[in-house]
C-alpha cells in the first residue's frame, strides 16, 4: 500500500522537527511494509516574504490529491501574525472540513510532570477541539480605530450541524476509551453561542446512555487540569477553549514540545492534516534543540487515521522507549538534540 503525503515544514523549528518525523515515518513504513511517498511544499511565512502569500493560489487544489498533510507550524516574528491562521492553518482546516482537532494528553515514561504527584494513570485524556467554527471563524471588523469611538467585533458562530458532528465524534471516541465525556464551555457568560452548544451537546449525549456525560466551565477546567487531571477522559470543547487548554495539556505532559495532534475530516472526503500543538518557536529555531516528539507523535496519529494502526502504536512505543531512557531535549532539561531523539525512536523501531 502506498500513501501520498504532502509535507509542509512551515517556519522556524518546523524545518528541524518535520524532517525528524519523516525519518521515523520512513523507518516504520519499511518495517510494516507500506510506502510513504512524500512531496514537500515550502509554504508559510518565509514563503510569504518572497511571494506575498502563504501558499500559492491553487495550494488547496494541490493538497487535495494527497492522502494526508504532514505539517510543522507557520509564523515568523517579521511577518504580521494575523496572517498565518487566516492564510494557511485555518484555511486548510476549514476548506477540508477538518472539524475535529484531536489532541491527546498523556504522560510519557521517564518524564516528570510539573504536577509532581501525578502519574501516567492520572494524566491520560484527549481534548477534542471543534476546529471549524466558534470563536475563530474570523468574522468581524474594526471600525474607526484611530478615533475615540474605535470599536472592534469578532463574531463567534455555533451551528447545530457543527456541534452535532463534533459531539458524535467525542462520544464514539469515549466508547473506545473510559466512556466519559466532559463538555467544557463558558455557557454561563456566553449565553447565546455556548448556551446553544450545551443544548445540542446534551441532545447528543442522550443518544449515548452508556457514556458518562458532564459539563464543566473552562475556568474550573483550567484549575482541574492542574489539580485533578485524572477526572478527564474525553474533553469536547470549542475552538478557542480547546486551543488554550491544549497548551495547558502540553505543559502538564512536561513540555509544549510533546503534544501531537490531528486536524481530522472523519469522513475522509478531504485530506486530514497532522501537526504538533505548538507553533514555530522562532526563539529556538536553527539550534537543533527543538523537541521533535510532538511532531513524531503527530505522525503516529496520521498513520492511525490512515489505518496503519500497528505502525502507529510502534511509533508511540518508540517515543516511550526514548523518554524512558532519558533521551530528552533542552525543554525537558536534557542534552539530546532534535536528531538524537529521532535516532533513538528509529533505533527502537528497527531493533524490535
Ligand atoms: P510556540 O508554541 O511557537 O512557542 C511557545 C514556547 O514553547 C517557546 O518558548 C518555544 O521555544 C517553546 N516550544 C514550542 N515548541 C517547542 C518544541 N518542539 N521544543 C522545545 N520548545 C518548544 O508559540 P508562540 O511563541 O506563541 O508562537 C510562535 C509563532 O508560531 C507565532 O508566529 C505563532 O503565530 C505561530 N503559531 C503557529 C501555529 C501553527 O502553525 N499551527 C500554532 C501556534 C503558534
Ligand atoms: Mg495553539
Amino acid at each position: 500500500k502506498k500513501y501520498k503525503i504532502a509535507v509542509v515544514n512551515g517556519d522556524g523549528i518546523g524545518n528541524e522537527i518535520v524532517p525528524a518525523g519523516i525519518s521515523v515515518l520512513e523507518t516504520v513504513a519499511k518495517k510494516y511494509d507500506f510506502e510513504i511517498e512524500t512531496q514537500e511544499f515550502s509554504w508559510g511565512a518565509g514563503y510569504y516574504l518572497q511571494h506575498g502569500e502563504f501558499m500559492p493560489e491553487n495550494g488547496l487544489e494541490t493538497l487535495q490529491s494527497f492522502d494526508a498533510i504532514y505539517f510543522g507550524a507557520v509564523g515568523l516574528p517579521e511577518v504580521d501574525d494575523t496572517l498565518p491562521a487566516k492564510d494557511y492553518t485555518f484555511k486548510v482546516r476549514t476548506e477540508f472540513q477538518q472539524y475535529v482537532n484531536y489532541r491527546p494528553v498523556k504522560l510519557f515514561s521517564g518524564i516528570q510532570s510539573p504536577l509532581r504527584d501525578k502519574t501516567k494513570k492520572d494524566i491520560d485524556f484527549v481534548i477534542i477541539r471543534e476546529n471549524n467554527e466558534g470563536e475563530f471563524v474570523q468574522n468581524g471588523k474594526i471600525m474607526h480605530p484611530d478615533t475615540p469611538n474605535g470599536l472592534a467585533i469578532d463574531t463567534s458562530i455555533v451551528t447545530r450541524k457543527g456541534v452535532e458532528r463534533i459531539a458524535h465524534f467525542a462520544f464514539k471516541l469515549a466508547r473506545k476509551r473510559d466512556k466519559k465525556v466532559t463538555n467544557v464551555t463558558k455557557s454561563n457568560t456566553l449565553i447565546y453561542s455556548l448556551g446553544f452548544w450545551d443544548q445540542v451537546m446534551g441532545e447528543v449525549a442522550a443518544q449515548y446512555p452508556d457514556v458518562e456525560y458532564n459539563k464543566m466551565y473552562v475556568d474550573n477546567a483550567s484549575a482541574s487540569f492542574v489539580l485533578k487531571p485524572e477526572v478527564f477522559d474525553v474533553i469536547v470543547t470549542t475552538n478557542m477553549i480547546g486551543d488554550i487548554l491544549s497548551d495547558l495539556g502540553g505543559a502538564i505532559m512536561g513540555s509544549l514540545g510533546l503534544g501531537g495532534s490531528g486536524n481530522i475530516n472523519p469522513e475522509k472526503e478531504f485530506p486530514s492534516m497532522f501537526e504538533p500543538i505548538h507553533g514555530s518557536a522562532p526563539d529556538i529555531a536553527g539550534q537543533n534543540t527543538a523537541n521533535p516528539i510532538g511532531q513524531i507523535w503527530s505522525a503516529a496519529i496520521m498513520l492511525e487515521h490512515l489505518g496503519e494502526t500497528k505502525a502507529a502504536q510502534n511509533i508511540v512505543a518508540g517515543i516511550e522507549h526514548t523518554t524512558a531512557k532519558g533521551n530528552l531535549t533542552k525543554d525537558l532539561r536534557g542534552t539530546a538534540t532534535t536528531k538524537d531523539v529521532a535516532t533513538s525512536v528509529i533505533s527502537f523501531i528497527e531493533s524490535e
